[in-house]
């Protein structure tokens, strides 16, 4: 018995199939039309959902979060006029300056970074997506600010290999300041893609670009205390252990360290890992307790203080931008070059990590006790337990590596700081124009 038959069984009592040649011929040609039928349709279903996943504008797409999907598909880029624009802003004024990408250039360290470096007679090219984590008309006011200093912003992802390429094409860039990043400890709980999508997927999207170019950039980039999460030894060193990330940010920061670890050990890619300590200032950022402690207090609002198990004291080694600033020019400025050519390395390249901070950690009842001083209004404290959502109990930073390989010395107290902080809080948002969100 053939197959055929064999699928076809007889039944006792009804018409029994002739099994004549002709009629096997007709019925295997019918069955294998059906299989045909069958198979092209399962064969274009899968088509259908291949495409259907792989679109990147699809909006069932399980992997991209929003952030993604909003920051590659709504910018334009190109054209003779803005190759123009990227050439002028990184443009040096002297033969020996740098040439410097600055990713994150509208965020708040980026603003100080690229604003300092163009002052100094430096090439500078920003770049950033100006998502709205917090307030995207502070980034725009910043960008404005950086405009008038002859820096241009370009504005896309830094995922967007097919940009930064071309970014590469038109300036052979001596040195990328990679700081766009997906920043803020709490967030993590709420939107844990956007940390994946900045500070893995964007740091790799970086450094293939950077390994490709020619001739590659020395890579400069900022990792985070957070690396150090429960980590009990002060103050901290960067030998200390860094594997009890306390938050997704810190583990994405550390996930980064390692990540340029292997592209500076395949690629020969000089890079430098900046580990900040609780940077403030003037054009800060909102989602940090002391900018928004000062809104707060200014509105009457009652203020979070945190306390640790027993009544311990959350303190902060808060270190100044300016200070940041200093560390950030000098590990740009001792940047050797990268070694490779071609996506291969040449020979072996530097490859370093500095912590910057202040060494002075302050309690955050002290935080708040300057502020009152400084807006003249006595603030609401209500005393809470440190909650377990990634915050640390305090921070300390041990500074004599970059003091000894940076001439890292920062020179700015608490005090000092927050008072030119309140300054520009009060001279931007009390003008009448705006209100901090
Ligand atoms: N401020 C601090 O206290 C502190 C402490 C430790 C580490 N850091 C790190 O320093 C860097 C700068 O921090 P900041 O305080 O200026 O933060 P910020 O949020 O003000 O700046 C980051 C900028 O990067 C941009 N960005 C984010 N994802 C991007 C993407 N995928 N493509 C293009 N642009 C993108 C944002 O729009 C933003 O303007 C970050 O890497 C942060 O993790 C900051």
């Amino acid at each position: 018995m053939s197959h055929i038959d064999h699928d076809n069984p007889s039944t006792p009592g009804k018409f029994k199939m002739e099994k004549s040649s002709y009629m096997n011929r007709i019925r295997w040609h019918y069955s294998s039309l059906a299989k045909l039928t069958f198979w092209s349709f399962v064969l274009f279903l899968g088509l259908i959902l291949v495409f259907f996943f792989k679109s990147p504008t699809s909006t069932s797409s399980p992997l991209p979060s929003d952030l993604y999907r909003r920051s590659l598909r709504t910018y334009s880029w190109g054209g003779p006029a803005w190759e123009k624009r990227v050439r002028a802003s990184s443009r040096t004024r002297s033969r020996n300056g740098l040439s410097v990408l600055v990713t994150g250039a509208a965020g708040f360290v980026g603003t100080h970074v690229s604003a300092a470096l163009k002052r100094r007679g430096d090439g500078v090219l920003g770049l950033d997506n100006f998502n709205d984590y917090y307030d995207p008309s502070l980034k725009r006011a910043r960008q404005a600010l950086l405009e008038r200093s002859g820096v241009f912003i370009v504005e896309g992802d830094i995922n967007d290999i097919a940009l930064l390429k071309k970014l590469f094409e038109v300036v052979a860039f001596t040195h990328v300041m990679h700081l766009a990043a997906q920043a803020g400890v709490r967030y993590a709980m709420e939107n844990p893609s956007s940390y994946v999508h900045s500070n893995i997927a964007g740091l790799v999207s970086i450094l293939e670009v950077c390994k490709s170019a020619n001739p590659q950039p020395a890579i400069v980039w900022a990792s985070s205390s957070s690396v150090y999460g429960l980590n009990t030894k002060v103050p901290f060193s960067e030998k200390d252990r860094t594997d009890q990330p306390a938050s997704l940010y810190a583990a994405t920061k550390k996930a980064g360290e390692e990540i340029a670890h292997t592209y500076n050990h395949i690629y020969g890619l000089s890079l430098t890992g900046l580990r900040f300590f609780t940077v403030y200032g003037p054009w800060g950022r909102p989602d940090m307790a002391y900018f928004f402690f000062t809104k707060d207090i200014l509105k009457g609002k009652s203020i979070p203080i945190f306390e640790a198990a027993n009544h311990g004291t959350v303190a902060r080694d808060f270190t100044y931008v300016d200070d940041i600033v200093k560390g950030c020019l000098a590990a740009l400025d001792t940047a050797e070059k990268s070694t490779g050519s071609g996506g291969k390395k040449k020979g072996p390249a530097q490859l370093r990590v500095f912590n910057l901070g202040n060494t002075s950690p302050v309690p955050v009842s002290d935080l708040v006790s300057i502020l009152e001083r400084l807006l003249k209004v006595k603030a609401k404290r209500s005393v809470t337990k440190l909650p377990r959502n990634g915050d640390v109990q305090f921070t300390h930073a041990n500074i004599s590596s970059a003091q000894m390989e940076l001439g890292y010395k920062p020179t700015t107290d608490l005090q000092t700081g927050l008072k030119k902080f309140v300054r520009w809080y009060l001279s931007y948002y009390d003008s009448g124009k705006k209100s901090a969100q």
